[in-house]
C-alpha cells in the first residue's frame, strides 16, 4: 500500500475518491426525495466541509440556499477552558429548514454547540449531515440524519480534512498509519 507523508505522519488511503463520489451521489439522491419541497438552507462548516459541500450541492435538483459559517474556539479567561463562537451566519433562518454540513463528527462537541446556537435563530427544523462520523468517539448524543461513512477513531485527512492545515487538497480520504513498533 502506497504511503504519503504529511509533516511527521504517514498516511494510507482509507476511502478512495470513487467511493466518496458514489456515496455522495446516494446522499444527494436521498436529499432530492426528502428535501424536495422545503427550500432548505444548507449551513456548511468551514474549513473542512468546503469540498464536500461543493460536490454535494451540484447534485441537488431542488431550490436551496447555502451559507458558510465557522466555529472559532479559543481558550477564554474562565477555568472552564474552551470558548466557542459562531461566525458568519448573517442571513435569517427563522422558520426555515436548516441542514448543517460537516466534514467529520468526532466528539460531537462542535456540532452540539452549533445546533444549540442555530436553534436560537428559530429555524423550523435542524438536520445534521456529516460526510464522516466517528460513533465511538461521541461524547454527546447527536441525531445525525445524513451520514456518509461511519469510521473508527483513526485520524483522517484529505477531501477537505486537514492535518495541521495540510492535506485538504487530497482527492482521497487517508488515515494515519500506526508507527510500526520495534
Ligand atoms: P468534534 O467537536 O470533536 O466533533 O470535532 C470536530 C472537528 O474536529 C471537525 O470539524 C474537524 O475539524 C476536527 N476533526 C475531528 N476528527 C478529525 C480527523 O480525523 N481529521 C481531521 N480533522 C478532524
Ligand atoms: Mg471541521
Amino acid at each position: 500500500m502506497e504511503h504519503i507523508q504529511i509533516k511527521d505522519l504517514a498516511f494510507q488511503i482509507h476511502i478512495s475518491e470513487p467511493k466518496i463520489r458514489q456515496r455522495i451521489a446516494s446522499l444527494a439522491a436521498q436529499m432530492n426525495v426528502e428535501l424536495a419541497t422545503t427550500s432548505p438552507i444548507f449551513i456548511a462548516v468551514l474549513n473542512g466541509s468546503f469540498i464536500f459541500a461543493a460536490d454535494l450541492l451540484r447534485q441537488l435538483d431542488f431550490a436551496c440556499e447555502i451559507q458558510f459559517v465557522k466555529v472559532a474556539s479559543y481558550h477564554g479567561m474562565q477555568s472552564s477552558g474552551q470558548v466557542q463562537e459562531l461566525i458568519g451566519l448573517n442571513i435569517p433562518i427563522e422558520g426555515r429548514e436548516v441542514i448543517i454540513l460537516e466534514d467529520i463528527i468526532d466528539s460531537g462537541l462542535t456540532m452540539d454547540y452549533l445546533v444549540k446556537e442555530l436553534a436560537k435563530a428559530k429555524p423550523s427544523q435542524i438536520k445534521i449531515c456529516s460526510l464522516l462520523l466517528k460513533p465511538k468517539a461521541l461524547k454527546v448524543p447527536l441525531e445525525v440524519h445524513f451520514t456518509g461513512f461511519e469510521v473508527g477513531n483513526e485520524f483522517l485527512v484529505g477531501y477537505g480534512l486537514d492535518y495541521d492545515g495540510f492535506g485538504r487538497n487530497l482527492p482521497h480520504i487517508y488515515q494515519a498509519v500506526e508507527p510500526t513498533k520495534e
